[in-house]
């Protein structure tokens, strides 16, 4: 295995507790990592009014991939770490895919086996920051926040999807709500159906995000992959995390597909003030994200290695977060 230069950023709370976790177990995998860490997030903001230096965003290009703990403390204004730091890497790097992948044997809902993967659009929608405001602060105020979506945008992430679908159980469907968000909706689908006919090997489907919040509860075996847009995505992969039992368990990877740059692999949950520094958090999700990092990165071997660890280990409560990493290294 060769040297992958990786940036690692613990960020607050858990995320300096998960990361060494994740680090641990991909090096006991065989990865060979060479590590640089970044102090960023709410810690570094509150020391020196720093949120994302943009000879640190530079600095950041030139890695392999980026391996993120959680961002956020609650000293810090809600929204000013989340838009400065996180959603500015997604944007700067153009990680376009959020791939979120979830397996359980059984789900919390149906009690049926599940594994599906969500293709979250992740640099367009509701989080383009396209909005204002006019008479702010009148009683005749009124916001107005815009969802952008491209053809390029659209059909590079639905392109990903139905490609991703091919190496799965080829069935993808599409989540969306066209039937109110006319323009946006419209686009979508008509992208969803171009690509679909360049791709006749995998089936499709199409769900309001409504419906499909129903259905991944009530019988998600339905679902191989699913594609949808940035806000959809945001909601439906927190419904889908605990329904695959729990959020503690949700791994993420931000992908630039076209690597023009490095991606980035990071737990879908938080910083989780209210257990930091107990060293009980579950630090599965950034096993599991550190493992999509290192398949990116080329090694499939050790990446499916870690998932089957995963995979194999039984939930145990109370078990703390340095001897479960150490039962996944054991498992490898
Ligand atoms: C996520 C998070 C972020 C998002 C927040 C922290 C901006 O909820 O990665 O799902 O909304 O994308
Ligand atoms: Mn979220």
């Amino acid at each position: 295995m060769s040297a992958h230069r990786i940036a690692v950023i613990p960020g607050d709370g858990i995320g300096t507790e998960v990361v060494p976790e994740a680090l641990k177990v991909a090096r006991a995998a065989g990865a060979d990592l060479e590590a640089v860490t970044y102090d960023l997030g709410g810690r570094r903001y509150l020391a020196t009014g720093e949120v994302l230096p943009d000879a640190v965003l530079e600095e950041l290009r030139g890695f392999d991939a980026i391996l993120l703990g959680a961002i956020g403390t609650p000293e810090v204004p809600p929204g000013l770490l989340e838009r400065g730091l996180l959603l500015r890497l997604r944007f700067a790097l153009d990680l376009y895919v959020n791939l979120r992948p979830f397996r359980a044997a059984a789900s919390v809902g149906a009690g049926v086996p599940l594994d599906v993967a969500v293709v979250r659009e992740n640099t367009e929608g509701t989080y383009a920051g396209e909005g204002g405001f006019l008479r702010k602060g009148t009683a005749q105020e009124v916001a107005t926040q815009g969802s952008v979506n491209t053809r390029f945008g659209v059909e590079r992430c639905v392109r990903y999807a139905f490609g991703l679908a091919r190496t799965r159980r080829q069935h993808l469907t599409l989540v969306h709500k066209t039937n109110v968000l006319t323009f946006a909706g419209d686009l979508w689908q008509r992208t969803f159906e171009a690509v679909a006919a360049e791709h006749p090997d995998v089936t499709t489907a199409y769900q309001h995000v409504d419906a499909a919040c129903i259905h991944f509860v009530e019988s998600p075996q339905r679902y191989d992959v699913i594609v949808t847009d940035n806000l959809f995505g945001d909601i439906l992969t927190d419904l889908a995390g605990a329904v695959a039992g729990g959020i503690g368990r949700a791994a993420s990877a931000n992908l630039n597909p076209d690597r023009t740059g490095p991606s980035m692999f990071e737990p879908v949950h938080g910083s989780a003030p209210d257990i930091a520094g107990t060293g009980t958090a579950d630090p599965t999700a950034a096993v599991v994200s550190a493992a999509m990092m290192l398949d990116f990165l080329g090694e499939a071997d050790a990446a499916a290695r870690i998932t089957k660890a995963v995979a194999d280990l039984a939930p145990e409560r109370g078990r703390s977060t340095a001897a479960t990493g150490d039962a996944i290294a054991e498992r490898l």
